[in-house]
């Protein structure tokens, strides 16, 4: 690595106090996120303006947000849905807020009658087909998206019977109706953001206010409180909106497309991973063994949107390093083994010369065996490690993750 990259990174404090950056990436909460300065550091460094950026365990997009404001384009790969669902959702408000900023005015309106409409029992009318048209066919053109979740739950119920231990019986009606009409909603795109609004909010309005622990081990609130779907509903799309218009229209956005890959993948059993690009950066934060429940933290979203517990315990199963699974004497090994199989699939795909970049967990309950585990494939398969650096995590970071981790360690590997 050139020495003035090493000076480089050597000047960043990777603890990130500060962060002017979370603005945008806090359009659903997800636990365990990057702080969005981080990703966007080792973008800067190592790549140039157009290069795609791969992110194999996504989340919500932090890292592909991040690409974005810095005229790079991304692949954001994750096996929870309901993370893919918030990364094209997220990616696709800012694309068309830089881009075409009267569409961006215009999806945010259209979300906003379909919430005024919930209260009422009137049939909702929706805006102009050419002009929703017009709004999806330019979100086809900046995201390509595999997972369309919004479509495919949209086919299914809500989970009923999962749902009414968690809500107040007048605040679980009016959810589902506002699931209901985002789902019928004629353009895909206003439907991804009601679904990621309805994902979103779930949480705040069922009974159980504790954290998402909680409800992640199926502690049941102990007794219904109704709560303001429409507030709740209204304040999210505006806080959204406020958030997204900072950002000025035409900024630093590449003129290549698409600007983002959404990808809803399992590593560890698709047969073939076959990308349409061959990213040079890899930037991501794996699952940590025995943290965070991804799934079960959004068991509420998953059953609103339309998977039943079965499917929940099965996407559950197939996380990496769920913490569920931490009663498993043998979970870390396991989690170790899962992230080194899956990390062999990931520099697969990519290009040398090459940078990899990971944030690893740090030396609790024995989870520094993945880092070592990591080195070991990496050094394998030819990458040399080439930075290393340690950093704390904000403590209402930590309390929010519900996890005992407070530092993490950087990982930079670099393939010639
Ligand atoms: C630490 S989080 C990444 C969060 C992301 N950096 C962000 O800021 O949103 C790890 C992610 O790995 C995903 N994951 C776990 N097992 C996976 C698997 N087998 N295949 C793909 N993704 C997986 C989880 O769903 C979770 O979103």
């Amino acid at each position: 690595m050139k020495t003035y990259l090493k000076r480089q990174l050597n000047s960043v404090d990777w603890d990130f106090v500060t962060d002017s950056e979370s603005q945008a990436s806090g359009l659903h909460w997800y636990p365990g996120t990057f702080v969005p300065a981080l990703p966007g550091a080792i973008i800067e460094a190592f790549s140039t303006p157009d290069d795609v950026v791969l992110d194999p365990f996504g989340g919500v997009g932090t890292t592909a947000l991040a690409a974005l404001f810095r005229g790079r384009r991304s692949i954001s790969i994750d096996v929870n849905p309901i993370a893919c669902l918030a990364t094209f959702t997220g990616v696709g408000l800012v694309a068309v807020r830089l881009l075409e900023p009267r569409l961006f005015d215009y999806a945010i309106q259209e979300a906003g009658a379909v919430c005024a409409g919930i209260g009422s029992q009137k049939t909702l009318s929706f805006g102009s087909r050419d002009r929703l048209r017009k709004l999806d066919k330019f979100i086809e053109t900046v995201i390509d998206y595999n997972g369309d979740a919004a479509r495919r739950f949209g086919e299914a119920r809500p989970a009923r019977t999962e749902l009414l231990p968690w809500y107040g019986k007048q605040t679980l009606r009016l959810l589902i109706r506002l699931r209901n009409q985002f789902v019928r909603h004629p353009s895909q795109f206003v439907g991804a953001i009601g679904l990621t609004m309805v994902s979103s909010i779930a949480r705040q309005l069922s009974s159980q206010t504790k954290s998402w622990g909680h409800i992640a081990d199926n502690v049941l609130p102990h007794e219904l409180v109704e709560k303001d779907v429409q507030r709740a509903a209204n304040d999210w799309l505006q806080r959204t909106a406020k958030r997204i218009e900072r950002y000025e229209p035409l900024g630093n956005v590449s003129a290549m497309k698409p600007l983002c890959y959404v990808r809803e993948l399992d590593w560890l059993s698709a047969d073939e991973i076959t990308l349409p690009e061959h990213p040079r950066l890899l930037v991501t934060s794996p699952p940590y063994a025995g943290a965070i429940d991804y799934t079960l933290a959004q068991r509420l979203s998953f059953y609103l949107l339309g998977a039943n517990d079965d499917e929940v315990k099965r996407l559950c199963s197939i996380e990496s390093g769920a913490r569920r699974k931490r009663f498993n004497k043998q979970h870390i090994a396991e989690w170790s083994g899962e992230l080194s199989r899956s990390v062999e699939r990931q520099i697969s795909i990519m290009e040398a010369p090459a940078v990899a970049a990971f944030v690893m967990p740090h030396k609790d309950h024995g989870r520094d065996r993945g880092e070592t585990d990591l080195k070991s494939v990496m050094t394998a398969h030819g990458w040399k490690i080439e930075f290393e650096k340690h950093r704390s995590i904000r403590q209402v970071r930590a309390r929010q993750s519900w996890t005992s981790i407070k530092r993490e360690t950087i990982l930079i590997f670099e393939k010639t």
